[in-house]
């Protein structure tokens, strides 16, 4: 009696799986059928209910039934998988006449952008473009320039001092002193470079930054000609007239010394989180170069007199695009450097 039962759902199941039209009925079948829960599993719990002699025998047949809706449905299964396979490659398409993308072409970095720009601004007017060591001795990066030995630049705190008391230049500065040096006077030359201080890093402090340094000795420069090189300078780079303004600063090396300020690019003067709600950004400090400074380099202070300013390169940047937080300069992030 279980036997004909047996054939017959065999039957059945055989012919489900050949007719199912897609891999949905298939599976409708398997479950039906060969499932967990499914007719042939029911039977052979029943098995246990079984006379001994017997169950052997359906159990055997049990099994063949089993591998026979099996192996139907495996290879269906592959069939239908086949098929979806052949259509999807059939919709797909591709010509491999196609010229290749090629390598996306660099670009230069913001920084390297402004510094190649100002750099053509002053070889126009005249100045020689001058590279200083980074690793400076703190004669060339603090006495040269008439800084005392306490002032506070020079704690560790502030500046990375290496092995045999050398230092990372905390700024563009001491090139001045080994400009004068080389070159003795009269005298033009920009130092543009990278300089280092001992910063907590937030969105406005880098441990590592960018300075345009700028220093012209002649006979009797003044402030009006100090005032003059600088409107020209932020005019080149802003590529428009922009509000400046000159406080006093105070830096060792420079008497008078200013603090050239201008006008935030970013709100246009009602105060924004990048001029620190004050409008203004404090861009250049400057000043005419202190005699003893001259001195250092072996110029004769009677004879000739100068300006020097120490351009922020990085704020620079910062300002003339827009970027509100210093890290991304240095981050390698491609979705930042293919902006420019
Ligand atoms: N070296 C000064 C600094 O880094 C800037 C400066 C340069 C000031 C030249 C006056 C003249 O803060």
């Amino acid at each position: 009696m279980l036997d004909s039962t047996l054939s017959e759902l065999e039957t059945r199941a055989v012919s489900l799986i050949e007719a199912a039209a897609d891999a949905e009925a298939l599976e409708t079948a398997r479950v039906e059928f060969l499932g967990r829960k499914g007719s042939l599993a029911n039977i052979g719990k029943d098995m246990g209910k079984m006379a001994p002699e017997d169950r052997a025998r359906v159990g055997k047949l049990l099994n063949a039934v089993k591998q026979n809706l099996e192996s139907r449905y495996e290879s269906r299964k592959a069939a239908f998988e086949r098929a979806a396979l052949d259509a999807r490659l059939g919709g797909e398409w591709l010509d491999l006449t196609m010229p290749a993308p090629g390598a996306r072409p660099g670009s230069l970095h913001p920084l390297t952008l402004i510094q190649k720009e100002l750099e053509e601004l002053f070889t126009s007017l005249g100045f020689a473009v001058v590279d200083g060591p980074e690793v400076e001795t703190p004669w060339h990066n603090f006495d040269a320039l008439n800084i005392p030995p306490s002032h506070p630049a020079r704690d560790a705190q502030d500046t990375f001092w290496l092995e045999d008391t050398l230092l990372l230049r905390t700024h563009t500065s001491p090139v001045q002193v080994r400009a004068m040096e080389k070159f003795g006077a009269p005298l033009r030359i920009i130092a543009p470079g990278r300089v280092f201080r001992n910063e907590e890093v937030d969105a406005s402090h880098e441990h590592t930054f960018y300075q345009l340094e700028g220093m012209m000795i002649d006979r009797d420069v003044s402030v009006a000609h100090m005032l003059y090189f600088m409107k020209s300078l932020l005019t080149a780079i802003f590529k428009k007239d922009v509000e400046v303004r000159l406080r006093p600063g105070f830096f060792p090396f420079v008497e008078p010394g200013f603090e050239l300020d201008i006008q935030c690019l970013i709100c246009g003067g009602p105060g924004c989180p990048v001029c620190k709600q004050s409008g203004w950004v404090e861009l250049l400090p400057c000043g005419l170069v202190h005699p003893n400074v001259l001195r250092s380099g072996g110029i004769d202070p009677d004879e000739w007199s100068g300006f020097a300013f120490g351009l922020g390169l990085t704020r620079l940047v910062m300002m003339r695009y827009g970027i509100d937080d210093i890290r991304h300069l240095a981050s390698g992030d491609l979705r930042f450097l293919q902006q420019f």
